[in-house]
Parts: structure tokens; sequence; C-alpha cells
């Protein structure tokens, strides 16, 4: 369908004998905010590394805007417009936040004269905390997730992947954080993003895929997520939730 940015297939990723992706499928629409949660081990960074180009599934298709893009390299793919943060956030420690940005500025987008502007801009609109001149090895790990978020909108996305981002903030610094995610999404970015707090996910997503044991088991708006005994029993046990 044309409102679809990405379409994945059954898609399967092994790890020798451990199947860590069992045929997921989803269509995530252009536009909203696709939340991706599950217990811990699930297989939902896996995933979310099939879509990114970082892992090639064994089985399935992924198509992106229309087009075939699996198998394709992280590179490829940010250049066609797949951004995404780490689980584990990535900068480069000896450089300022302004070079860190500035740098993805130079690799991610062709048509930037003034790549030192532009990082300026990105560091603004995601609110960076810090004067830009501060070494990326002075942050702590909230202003590094500002950060990353700003080298990932350098490369100018249309899809954003997120994996984790809200994970160990403050109420206070959570609150913050949706605002941003919804500012993103209102610049025209789709956004999919992992997340176990839940919040976050309650608040800011259209709609949820579940995933347990590399499987989707439930997919819906917040409200009918909530409500879905499988759901329930994936995350709190069988014996918590059956009915007495
Ligand atoms: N590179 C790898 N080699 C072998 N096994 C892996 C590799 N990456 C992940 N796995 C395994 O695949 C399964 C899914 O892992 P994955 O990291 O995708 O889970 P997750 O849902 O993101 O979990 P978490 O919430 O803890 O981040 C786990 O059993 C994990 O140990
Ligand atoms: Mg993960």
């Amino acid at each position: 369908m044309q409102d679809n940015i990405l379409v994945t297939k059954d898609v399967v990723k092994r790890f020798g004998g451990l199947v860590a992706v069992k045929k997921v499928s989803v269509e995530v629409k252009k536009g909203e905010i696709f939340g991706i949660i599950g217990p811990n081990g699930a297989g939902k960074t896996t995933f979310l590394n099939c879509v990114s180009g970082i892992y090639k599934p064994e089985e399935g298709e992924i198509i992106y805007k229309g087009e075939s893009i699996k198998g394709l390299s992280s590179h490829i793919l940010c250049k066609k417009g797949i951004a995404r943060t780490f689980q584990i956030v990535r900068s480069f420690h000896k450089m300022t936040a302004l070079d860190n940005v500035r740098v993805a500025v130079i690799f991610g987008s062709d048509q930037v004269h003034d790549p030192d502007q532009r990082a300026r801009e990105l560091l603004e609109f995601v609110n960076f905390p810090l004067p830009v001149d501060t070494l990326a090895s002075n942050l702590n790990t909230v202003q590094l997730k500002y950060l990353e978020l700003a080298r990932a909108l350098a490369t100018d996305g249309e899809l954003l992947l997120l994996d984790e981002v809200a994970a160990g903030l403050t109420p206070g610094e959570l609150g913050d954080f949706i605002n941003l995610i919804k500012k993103i999404r209102d610049s025209g970015v789709t956004v999919i993003s992992i997340e176990h707090v839940m919040k976050f996910i309650m608040t800011i997503c259209d709609r949820i895929a579940v995933i347990h044991y590399g499987e989707k088991i439930a997919e819906g708006t917040p409200e009918e997520i909530v409500a879905n005994q499988l759901v329930m029993e994936a995350y709190l046990g069988k014996e918590h939730t059956a009915k007495k």
C-alpha cells in the first residue's frame, strides 16, 4: 500500500541454531510513531538491525517506499533515508558535540552547503542542553542521547529507528524526550521506536507491535495492547495472569 513507508514480510534472522526473529511482518504507515515492545532478548534489536541493514535476514522481505531493501548495507540505507540510534550510544568521545554532529552531516547528506551551520541547527532542534563545544567524553547518558538523536537526524532521514532512547531517563527528562520525538514526527519523519519504558510507549505511539521469543504476538493501538491477554502473559508469566 502506498501510505506504508516500511513493510516487512515474514522476516527470519538466525544466529546459528537460535532463531532470533521468526517471521515478523509489520506495516508502518508514513508519519506514524510505531512502537516495538517485548521482554529482554525477544529479538527487537535484531529485527531493527535487519531493517537498518546491519543484518541480512535469511528469509522474508523488507520493502521501504515500495522498493526491496533486503540485504542492502547500512550506509546505502542511510542515503535512502533510514536513520537510526543504537541501544548503546556510539559517539566520538574525543570530539566536541558539534563535531560529532558535523561528521554525521557530512557523511549523511550530499546537499548541505554549510555543515557547521546545519550541525548547530540540529543541536538546537533537539534542545542539546550544553555548549556545543563540550567534548563528548564529558557528556552523561542523557546528554549523549540528545547528541545521538541530532546525529541520527543529520542524515535527513525519512524513517528514524530508535532503540531504547528513553531508558534511564527521569520523569522530567522523559517528558522532554516525548515532546522531542513528537516534534521529530511533526517535522515529517516516520519513527519506529523500541522501548521498555511504558509511559513513553503508551503516550507517544500510534500503534505497537509486541515481540516475544522472536515472534510478533500482538499489534494494535496502546489501548488494545494493554488489554491483550497474550501480551500480559508474555510480560508477567501465565501463572500471574491466569483467571482464577
Ligand atoms: N550477534 C548475535 N549473535 C548471537 N546471538 C545474538 C546476537 N544478537 C542477538 N542475539 C540473541 O538473539 C536474541 C534476541 O536478541 P535481541 O538483542 O534482538 O533482543 P532484544 O529484544 O533487543 O532484547 P533487549 O530488550 O534486552 O535489548 C537473544 O537471545 C540474543 O542473545
Ligand atoms: Mg535490544
